[in-house]
């Protein structure tokens, strides 16, 4: 709404100011009305996410990792729009339709471990809500399929079952391995061949490395998966490449492999392990949260 404003009164002082292309005025604003037609389906690889989320708090708090943390999580289903102007978004369509975690408590079980964040947050339910609050809202507008918060939550455990970068990738070879270098365009290459679509992926630099990060697919309205290209290049960072003849999205530095790191969890703690944490007044959640830690 607030950038929404923004743009009116952009517009508004560009009329009154004296236009000097009219055409392009009234047409940035038609673009500017135009409904989104596009929807991107996010998914987040748990171990750098932790890594960014660590790196933004300037933290080295341990992550929450979820039972099965070496698997592709659900991060959002969200709007965007094609066309001569590609725009990510609308963002925070309806923020008076507040998050209602009893609408969605049939599948809170499975959300807690398919669409979680790593971050430690106080409040349970903070992630959906602002996802909700962000996307769900946008996509409610623009999809039928997916006009309720139940609707929306189960269409993103339904995606990611259905489309899991976890075993796409896994089919081609593409394992978690700390030190196992992968190419961009093999990674591009499963989701492509399994899917028939264009992907967008996207890397953190760690250490001047690319380490995996999100993974983004596409679908149109009647939510037929569709090639990301239309969009991709508004993605921030993300450039186009062609290799032979695949056309790749990605902000991952091209000229380097890809890491996709693994969480290992150390099921040993030792005697020494517990008086120290005790010493420290960590509880014992705290104490096997920090030994997860320790050992990635
Ligand atoms: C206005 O913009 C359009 C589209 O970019 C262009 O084709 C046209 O020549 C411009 N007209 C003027 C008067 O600059
Ligand atoms: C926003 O959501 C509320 C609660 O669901 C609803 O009553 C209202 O009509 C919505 N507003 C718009 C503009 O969609
Ligand atoms: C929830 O998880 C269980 C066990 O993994 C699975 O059988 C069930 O289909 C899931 N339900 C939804 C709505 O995803
Ligand atoms: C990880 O990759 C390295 C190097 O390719 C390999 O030696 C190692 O066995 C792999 N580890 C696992 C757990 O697969
Ligand atoms: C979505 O894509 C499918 C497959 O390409 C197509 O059949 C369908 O008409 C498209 N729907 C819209 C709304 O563009
Ligand atoms: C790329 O496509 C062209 C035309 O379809 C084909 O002739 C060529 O062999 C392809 N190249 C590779 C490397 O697949």
């Amino acid at each position: 709404m607030i950038i929404k404003s923004c743009l009116i009164t952009v517009l508004v002082i560009g009329l009154s100011y004296g236009s000097e292309n009219a055409t392009q005025k009234e047409f940035t604003e038609e673009e500017n009305e135009a409904a989104p037609n596009f929807l991107i389906f996010s998914q987040r690889w748990p171990m750098s996410a932790c890594r960014a989320w660590q790196d933004r708090k300037r933290t080295l708090l341990p992550c929450y990792l979820s039972r099965e943390p070496n698997s592709w999580k659900v991060l959002s289903i969200w709007t965007a729009k094609t066309g001569k102007f590609p725009t990510i978004g609308p963002l925070f369509c309806n923020t008076s339709w507040y998050f209602n975690p009893h609408e969605i408590k049939s599948i809170a079980k499975n959300l807690s471990e398919d669409w979680t964040s790593v971050e430690v947050n106080e409040y349970k339910y903070f992630f959906w809500a602002f996802e909700w609050l962000r996307s769900g809202t946008c996509v409610a507008q623009v999809s039928a399929a997916l006009g309720t918060q139940l609707d929306y939550f189960s269409r993103g455990l339904t995606w990611l079952r259905q489309y899991s970068m976890t075993n796409i990738l896994a089919d081609a070879g593409i394992i978690p391995n700390n030190t196992q270098q992968y190419l961009l365009r093999d990674i591009h290459h499963a989701i492509k061949q399994k899917l028939g679509v264009n992907p967008i992926i996207e890397c953190r630099q760690e250490h001047f490395e690319n380490h995996l990060y999100e993974l983004h697919i596409c679908f149109n309205l009647t939510l037929d998966l569709v090639d990301c290209d239309d969009i991709s290049v508004n993605f921030p960072g993300v450039s186009r490449f062609t290799v032979n003849n695949d056309t790749l999205f990605s902000n991952c530095d091209f000229q380097k492999p890809v890491i996709y790191p693994e969480v290992v969890r150390n099921k040993a703690i030792s005697k020494f392990e517990i008086e120290y944490a005790l010493r420290r007044n960590l509880n014992i959640y705290n104490l096997l949260q920090w030994l997860i830690w320790m050992t990635l």
